[in-house]
């Protein structure tokens, strides 16, 4: 056998040569597969034109998260904490001014919301009174008063009004449920046509709040 033939019966004998092609095609397939893959991604991403930024938020859920700490980016919108947290900023900067930081409210001009009839009412009704606001008489611990209260469904989110809903009801010693952001929503579109403030504990002991 002379040395040629030699080398050439070698090559074509040597399992690992002839074997080790069959591995040039995984890199291959990661290849394709990593490709697909990004290109299944992008495809699906790019459908849905509801999101505003590449992070997955919606431009509100974002401005929403600004507004408030991390917690409530993770947690259900209807979280208990999350409620009493958001609401106690709220009442702070929205219904401090008149009802006092204690609920207290100050005599013969704002009413007390600490044991006040009306936050431990039926939920729906104190959401009403945030959303439109309220005039003329209404007892509340036994005293009267007669002023205004301002609406703030203008001012205030369905989120800002559950959470400060939730707040003063349980706090001031309250103790009562959630108020659930839907509710809110609900209440609304039920109300959606009034312009007026509720004219007075007549007009609120009219309603159905169930
Ligand atoms: C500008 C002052 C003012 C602000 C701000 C204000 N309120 Fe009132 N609120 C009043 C007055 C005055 C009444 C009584 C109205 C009446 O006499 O008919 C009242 C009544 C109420 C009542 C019913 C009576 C009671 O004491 O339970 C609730 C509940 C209430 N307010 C909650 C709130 C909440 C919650 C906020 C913040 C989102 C708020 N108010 C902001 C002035 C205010």
């Amino acid at each position: 056998m002379n040395f040629k033939q030699d080398r050439l019966e070698n090559e074509k004998n040597d399992p690992l040569e002839s074997s080790s092609l069959r591995y040039i095609n995984i890199p291959i397939v990661l290849i394709a597969l990593f490709v697909g893959f990004g290109v299944t991604y992008l495809t699906l991403r790019t459908q849905d034109t509801s999101l505003g930024l590449g992070d997955s938020r919606t431009v509100p859920s974002s401005n929403a998260a600004n507004n408030s700490d991390s917690t409530s980016e993770t947690k259900d919108p209807n979280d208990f904490a999350v409620l009493m947290d958001k609401g106690k900023r709220v009442y702070t900067t929205t219904c401090q001014a008149c009802h006092q930081a204690t609920g207290a409210g100050v005599p013969n001009a704002f009413p007390p919301l600490a044991e006040s009839e009306w936050v431990n009412g039926p939920p729906k009704q104190l959401v009403a009174i945030i959303l439109h606001g309220l005039q003329g008489e209404i007892h509340v611990k036994g005293q009267k008063f007669q002023g205004i209260m301002p609406a703030f469904k203008g001012q205030l989110t369905s989120e800002d009004i559950a959470a400060v809903s939730t707040y003063v009801r349980n706090s001031f010693g309250n103790k009562m449920d959630l108020v659930p952001i839907e509710m809110v929503d609900q209440l609304k579109e039920e109300t959606q046509s009034r312009t007026l403030l509720w004219n007075g504990e007549t007009e609120l002991k009219a309603q159905n709040w169930e």
